[in-house]
Order: structure tokens, then C-alpha cells, then sequence
């Protein structure tokens, strides 16, 4: 399936300078949407996934139906003072600008195994920062899946040593 004629390609967003990936016209397509989550399920079949986890907000649109076909878990990390109970954070850089995340910290039991999904790898900065997050709590990070990656930020450096399946590449 060539996914790429479902990302729209916006210029100079959220600032000047970014080339805005936008995945809505993919997730707009039930057939599109289904295939690119079905790549990702049939990627994690046989790695023995307890849980996926997601960052806010697009991780979520991709993971949460991943974990449904699973028939397994999803926990969300989220941006700092949006989750209720105790959590855990990490600071993180962005593409474009600085953030903390969290995650609740009986979200994930020692020795789970954890596939990350999110939509997009720029920097690595969100999924360095939610590995982080994972492992602090003792998950296992099993794979880590990506609709889109944007090679040129070389976001796979710091993803070394893990299993990672990006859909399309620019
Ligand atoms: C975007 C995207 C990834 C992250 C990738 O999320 O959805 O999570 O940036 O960039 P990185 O590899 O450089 O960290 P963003 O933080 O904009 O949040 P949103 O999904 O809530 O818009």
C-alpha cells in the first residue's frame, strides 16, 4: 500500500521552516487507516506484547486500535498535570520545542512487554523520553512502531539496540 499518497505535506507548520506531516487524510480512509494498523499488529505477533503505550495525542489515534486488535492494554503518556493519579515524568526535546511527560506509575508491572506506537519519528526526542519512562518502571520495550519517520533528523540514533518498524520513510 503506498501510504504516502494519504500524508498531507504541510509547509512552514506549527513554524516556519517545519514541513508538517499530517496523517489525518490517512486516518480519514477506513481501508487506509485499517491497513497501515493491521502492518503494525501483524509486526508485533510474535513478540509477545502485554501492553501497548502511546504518547499524547497522535500516539494514541494509532496505538489504541493496535492494542484493541491485540486484544491487550494501552496506557497513556501524557504531557505534564494530565494524568490524576501518581506519576512518573522525563523532560524530552521536540522538533519544535521542549515538553515533560508522564505516565501513571502502576501503569505498567515489572517484566511487561511493551510496544510504543505513535505516529510520527522526528527527532526521537518523544520516544527516547517514553522508553524512558517504560523502563524506569520496568517494562521491556519489545518494538517500537511508527506510521512515518523522518529520516534527515536521524531519530533511529537514538532508538540503537531496539526493534523499530516505521511504515514510510522521508
Ligand atoms: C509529535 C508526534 C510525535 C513526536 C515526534 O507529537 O506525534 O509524538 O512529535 O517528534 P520527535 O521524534 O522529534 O520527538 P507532539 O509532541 O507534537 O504532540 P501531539 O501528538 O500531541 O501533537
Amino acid at each position: 500500500m503506498d501510504y504516502k499518497e494519504h500524508i498531507a505535506i504541510v509547509q512552514d507548520w506549527p513554524k516556519e521552516g517545519i514541513t508538517f506531516k499530517d496523517i489525518t487524510p490517512l486516518m480519514d480512509n477506513g481501508k487506509v487507516f485499517k491497513s497501515a494498523v493491521d502492518e503494525i499488529v501483524d509486526y508485533s505477533e510474535d513478540k509477545e506484547i502485554d501492553l501497548v503505550v502511546g504518547p499524547e495525542a497522535r500516539g494514541f489515534i494509532v496505538g489504541c486500535p493496535v492494542s484493541y486488535a491485540l486484544e491487550i492494554g494501552f496506557a497513556p503518556v501524557r504531557k505534564e498535570g494530565k494524568l490524576p493519579r501518581e506519576t512518573i515524568k522525563v523532560d524530552y526535546g521536540l522538533e519544535y520545542g521542549k515538553d515533560v511527560l508522564t505516565i501513571h506509575k502502576d501503569a505498567i508491572k515489572p517484566g511487561q512487554r511493551v510496544l510504543i506506537v505513535d505516529d510520527l519519528l522526528a527527532t526521537g526526542g518523544t520516544i527516547e523520553a517514553t522508553i524512558a519512562l517504560v523502563e524506569q518502571l520496568g517494562g521491556v520495550v519489545a518494538g517500537c512502531a511508527f506510521l512515518v519517520e523522518l529520516t534527515y533528523l536521524d531519530g533511529r540514533n537514538k532508538l540503537d539496540g531496539y526493534d523499530v518498524l516505521t511504515l514510510m520513510q522521508y
